[in-house]
């Protein structure tokens, strides 16, 4: 990789430490891009895995146990000053080992093969042309096809011993093994999509080489984190706030099978929420016998939304004033020791990342839960990406609903009313032309397609006509984009049919609507919400 400095390689805390109940794989992490997708791809396979930095000690590898090592791509050049080397020390755990592009050549250079800078590098779709048959690792896939390269330098000889396996038009050597060492290595990406082959070859090394039985599950996820919960909080009594995600609900459906009813959740209902989601909330939760405190707290929002109209404001008031209800409540629960927070390992791995994602995350957090209260945190969703943590809801029965729900930030609609105040006739006229939007989008069967979809309100009216009459009326925003992370997020291209459909629907039926606009700006320049 050469997107990415050597400095992107990065420290990470561990997701949950010590030695698991399940196999795992681990992934160390040279600071390439497809890193956590590594890891993903893996969980994929039945097999759990987590990332730990390429600089980890041998000696914490060793009391993990992994049954296999994969060893990740890079932004370096091995031959850069600093560049992070292969820990030949590694060689005396005997466990098979993957190396994937800068990990392959980090191996190969410190085993005595030779990498050199080719003269063009190979970005992007690849052909990949198999050499004496592909071997144990390629070997009964097809002569011939296509993969996903990116790099500059090469193998251009195996070390001693080694067997080339590939070769594409600038890697003279793009996959090699070792089969009695159990060292094996590809140029390409397995990880990514464009890679066709690419998930049988990792079942190839996990299964085949490493010997890993299939293992990680849903279900297996549910059980160990019950059996976790339950060890860290005895008897104790436990808190959750939810907000009707994903992640606060799935967190608190664990932590009550765990605990049952020494788990009290709380739905700080701040008045800006969509419509019936509220309700929605408070339904699932009840099926469940979840123990639910709900705080109907939109006058209190509203009364300190008054006459506010600049964003960062509105979004300080909001998140004050939710960590205020939620110490309220909190303080009329007694002996509470324990708070479930739906901390997802994409936040574990991030915050050990750059200043810039924290300040995201904490920017994002607005909202969220307080971070000074004197509980001890429960994060049961600590080792889960985020479509794992939907696959566990599915699994605990959270209706359908609530785990495709698409994100929603913190501050809710308060952020969505923009250059003017928060009022609850904005409000439901925003909620009613969201409802619309979101009915039509999911009769199209479009909305798990998209990150998110939503309407805007800008506080500005403008002219219309209807009927015999000239109106004076609020016009209506359509958001919707496509996104992998909300990093970046283009906007989605919804049919016209579609948008004629939610146009004409919001204008017949919302009195204050006479004007529906497409915002068509990716991100960045924009960012996906207005504010
Ligand atoms: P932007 O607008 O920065 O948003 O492109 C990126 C993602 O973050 C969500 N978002 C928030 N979430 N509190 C939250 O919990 C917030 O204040 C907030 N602002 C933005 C946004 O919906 C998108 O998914």
């Amino acid at each position: 990789m050469t997107e990415q400095s050597v400095a992107a390689v990065r420290e990470q805390p561990p997701a949950d430490g010590g030695a698991r109940a399940v196999e795992e794989v681990l992934v160390l992490d040279f600071g390439g891009q497809y890193s956590q997708l590594i890891a993903r791809r893996i969980r994929e396979c039945g097999v759990f895995a987590e990332l730990l930095p390429a600089n980890t000690s041998v000696e914490k590898i060793r009391e993990r146990k992994p049954k296999g090592l994969v060893l990740s791509g890079g932004p370096a050049s091995v031959y850069e000053p600093g560049a992070p080397k292969f820990p030949t020390q590694l060689l005396d755990l005997e466990i098979p080992m993957l190396g994937i592009c800068y990990g392959m050549q980090a191996m190969v250079l410190a085993l005595g093969g030779r990498v050199e800078s080719a003269e063009t590098g190979e970005f992007g779709r690849t052909d990949l042309v198999l050499r004496d048959g592909g071997g144990n690792l390629l070997g009964g896939l097809p002569e011939e096809q296509s993969c996903w390269m990116s790099h500059r330098d090469a193998v251009f000889e195996a070390p001693e011993g080694f067997t080339a396996l590939a070769s594409s038009p600038s890697s003279p050597v793009a996959a090699l093994e070792l089969p009695d060492r159990g060292l094996y290595g590809i140029q390409f990406h397995p990880e990514v999509v464009h890679t066709p082959y690419g998930t049988e070859i990792l079942t190839r090394f996990l299964r085949d080489v490493a010997g890993c039985t299939e293992q990680w599950s849903p279900q297996s996820v549910i059980a160990e984190q019950v059996e976790k919960v339950k060890a860290q909080v005895g008897d104790g009594r436990v808190i959750c706030g939810l907000s009707g995600g994903v992640d606060s609900s799935v967190a608190a459906l664990l932590v009550h099978k765990a605990v049952g009813d020494k788990l009290t959740c709380v739905f700080v209902d701040h008045g800006l929420m969509r419509l019936n989601e509220a309700e929605q909330v408070i339904e699932a939760f009840s099926q469940f016998g979840i123990p639910l405190v709900h705080v109907d707290a939109e006058e209190r929002f509203l009364e300190k939304l008054a006459g506010k109209d600049d964003p960062e404001e509105k979004r300080k008031i909001i998140g004050a004033e939710f960590i205020r209800v939620f110490e309220e409540e909190a303080a009329k629960l007694d002996d509470v020791s324990y708070l479930v927070q739906g901390t997802l390992y994409s936040d574990v791995i991030e915050s050990g990342g750059s200043d810039h994602a924290a300040t995201i995350k904490s920017h994002h957090n607005v909202g969220g839960l307080p971070e000074d209260l004197e509980f001890e945190l429960v994060e049961p969703l600590r080792m889960l990406f985020k479509d794992e943590v939907r696959a566990v809801g599915a699994e605990l029965g959270l209706p359908e609903r609530m785990v495709w729900r698409q994100p929603f930030p913190g501050p809710g609609l308060g952020i969505r009313i923009v250059g003017g105040e928060v009022t609850k006739e904005r409000l439901d006229v925003l909620r009613a032309a969201d409802a619309i939007l979101q009915e039509e989008i999911r009769a199209a069967e479009l909305y798990r397609q998209l990150w998110q979809s939503f309407c805007v309100l800008p506080v500005v009216r403008s002219v219309g006509v209807q009927g015999d009459g000239r109106t004076y009326a609020y016009p209506i925003v359509i958001r919707a984009v496509t996104s992998d992370d909300a990093m970046t997020a283009d906007w989605a291209r919804l049919p016209y049919d579609l948008l004629e459909r939610v146009s004409n629907r919001i204008i017949n039926e919302i009195r204050d609507v006479n004007r529906v606009a497409l915002d068509i700006s990716s991100k960045p320049p924009a960012t996906i919400e207005w504010e």
